[in-house]
């Protein structure tokens, strides 16, 4: 089942890479290429890029983690006498760590990588930009509504639903990488 999974995460990192690809092209050739700017705020900015860069990594390990320990509780299931590795346990604990931070993680990378946008003036023309502006604030929002205690237990059961799975994030990563790509020329 966890292959099945990522057989269709993949395949879905795949078109979405496709799609990207043919866009940088048509911008490419579409608009100027945008001249660095080297102002003390983007100098500021770069640097919450950075940080956002690193959260997401964190925000992403954790992920990762629960999807090669879900192998493990498969691996136990198949065989019965099947004991984790001792390293297994100190997994346990990172990912405890890692699911007790979220939240805060989450927060702090959503306001860095607004602060990021804000002080690059990023040429929203090009899609990529855009869009991945409405992804984060998407993740945001639906990660604020699946904490906080008041939400009715639909919007929750949404919210979870739009919030805890990698399709966002690979839109993210591949959007802002190609976005990147696109000023940097
Ligand atoms: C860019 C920002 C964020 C990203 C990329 C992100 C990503 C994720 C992902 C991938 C999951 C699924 C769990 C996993 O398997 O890793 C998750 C779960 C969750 N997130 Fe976020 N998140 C972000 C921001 C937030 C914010 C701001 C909040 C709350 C204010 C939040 C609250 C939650 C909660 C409550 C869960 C479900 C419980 C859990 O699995 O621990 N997230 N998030």
């Amino acid at each position: 089942m966890v292959f099945k999974g990522i057989k269709g995460i993949l395949i879905y990192t795949a078109i979405v890479l496709f799609i990207s690809v043919v866009y940088f092209i048509y911008a490419y050739t579409v608009y100027p290429p945008t001249p660095e700017r080297e102002t003390f705020l983007s100098e500021i900015g770069e640097g919450f890029g950075e940080i956002g860069l690193w959260a997401l990594c964190f925000i992403y390990a954790r992920t990762f983690l629960k999807i090669v320990m879900g192998k493990g509780a498969i691996a136990k299931r198949i065989l019965p006498d099947y004991s984790p590795p001792a390293s297994a346990s100190y997994f346990h604990q990172l990912l405890g760590f890692l699911n007790r931070t979220h939240v805060y993680v989450g927060i702090a990378t959503v306001a860095v990588i607004l602060l990021h946008i804000a002080l690059m003036g990023v040429p929203m023309d090009i899609l990529f930009f855009p869009a991945v502006l409405g992804l984060v604030i998407w993740q945001g929002l639906f990660g604020m509504f699946l904490t906080w205690r008041y939400s009715p237990k639909e919007l929750k059961k949404l919210s979870y639903l739009v919030h805890a799975q990698l399709f966002t994030g690979i839109m993210i990563g591949v959007f802002s990488y190609f976005g990147h790509l696109l000023i940097d020329n």
